[in-house]
């Protein structure tokens, strides 16, 4: 009979963001009148602008047509979606490095399966928790967590001896956004210590000063020969629910045998993915010509006013704030209460969700995550709970 591996047993009992759906039916059962809001998962709550959503209807509609109809595309995604992904935010590399994908988390997925486990990982902690859990998954060879804290201005010392670096910029759930210098600092020492990094750039629109915080790794000289960078539409245009995302796998990328990343990865694409859905990538088309770029940078600009608003809302009630500026989170520092007992009264006191800390790491106890998304008449209306 099939054995469980027995690796499994390693990790959390639920999803992070599983568990706190569960509580949240719980409380509804016994507080069915209760106005609950989420601030916990980054999910998108803008509807989409009318020039996306007439490519997303231009499209399946011709899918009904003789002439309009087609099946499966190219893995790889569609050319005229890599080019303006290249025209955009990589103009000195080749469309031929982008690969469309249906998400940043699926992606990862597939790179972690790729990369097997003989590689030792370096995650920041707290993160996302695919980087960790994910690499658990692989069994991977070591893990290092590395702690990012107020302390450390969330950017941790970057140990030796690992083949792979997972780094969220800006940064999911601290809010962090690194500087020109210090993303800088990132990739000379991965060209010395040679290892691979994972940038997870899914928040990047959200940087409101790009003179000094840059939106792409590749920003920084000699960064396509040490990093991948995995991205998605869901935060840059709200298409958490339509689904489409993309990855960076530079040429220049090897193996320590001299074997190219870029190679394996478009062979193993292959076998392990039939590419992203054709209606959602003329939406992403849409969303990348400047009709579509100009609504959803309207868009990113009311979250951010959102998150302008929670800030000072936490910082009128007390909390020590942090992230919020280049990023949607806000990262609350709350040192007396362990992050699921504060999760829980906001639940049960101020019907809010937030997201424990402690969900994304060891480092994140004692911290809750705060999400801007949301339409700004709602934010508005609980501000009053929060800070009354
Ligand atoms: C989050 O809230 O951390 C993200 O929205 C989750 C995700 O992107 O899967």
């Amino acid at each position: 009979m099939l054995k469980r591996p027995h690796h499994f047993e390693r990790f959390q009992s639920a999803y992070l963001f599983s568990e706190i759906e569960a509580r949240k039916a719980e409380f509804l059962k016994k507080r069915p009148e209760a106005q609950l809001v989420s601030l916990g998962i980054g999910d998108t709550k803008l509807p989409l602008p009318s020039v996306v959503v007439e490519a997303l209807v231009r499209a399946a509609a011709e899918l009904g047509t003789e002439e309009g109809y087609s099946g499966y595309g190219r893995t790889e995604g569609m050319n005229l979606l890599r080019e303006a992904l290249v025209r955009r935010f990589y103009p000195h590399l080749s469309p031929s490095e982008i690969f469309i994908s249906d998400g940043a988390k699926s992606d990862l997925g597939r790179l972690q399966m790729i990369f097997g486990s003989k590689c030792v990982v370096a995650v920041q902690d707290p993160a996302y928790p695919v980087y960790l859990e994910g690499s658990l998954f692989q069994e991977v060879e070591g893990l290092h967590l590395l702690p990012c804290l107020p302390e450390n201005h969330f950017l941790p010392s970057l140990p030796e001896g690992i083949d792979l670096l997972y780094l969220c910029n800006p940064n999911n759930p601290t809010g962090k956004a690194l500087t020109f210098e210090e993303l800088e600092a990132v990739v000379r020492c991965a060209e010395k210590n040679r290892f691979l990094i994972i940038y997870d750039g899914a928040y990047a629109a959200y940087i409101q000063d790009p003179t000094r915080y840059p939106s792409s790794i590749y920003a920084i000289e000699g960064a396509e020969r040490v990093a991948i960078e995995v991205n998605s539409f869901s935060k840059l245009a709200g298409f958490t629910g339509v689904r489409l995302g993309w990855s960076v796998i530079p040429k220049a990328l090897t193996f320590s045998c001299g074997g190219s990343i870029w190679k394996d990865f478009s062979r193993f694409n292959q076998l392990l993915f039939n590419g992203a859905s054709n209606i959602a990538q003329k939406g992403g088309l849409a969303v990348l010509s400047d009709e579509g770029y100009g609504a959803t940078q309207r868009s990113i600009a009311l979250t951010m006013e959102n998150a302008a608003l929670l800030k000072a809302a936490f910082e009128r009630a007390g909390y020590t704030v942090y992230g919020g500026k280049h990023a949607p989170y806000l990262w609350i520092h709350t040192p007396d209460i362990p992050s699921w007992e504060l999760f829980q009264i906001f639940l049960e006191e101020k019907e809010l969700i937030v997201t424990p800390g402690s969900g994304y790491g060891l480092s994140g106890e004692h911290f809750i995550r705060v999400s801007a998304f949301g339409k700004p008449s709602t934010i508005r209306s609980i501000l009053e709970r929060i800070a009354p």
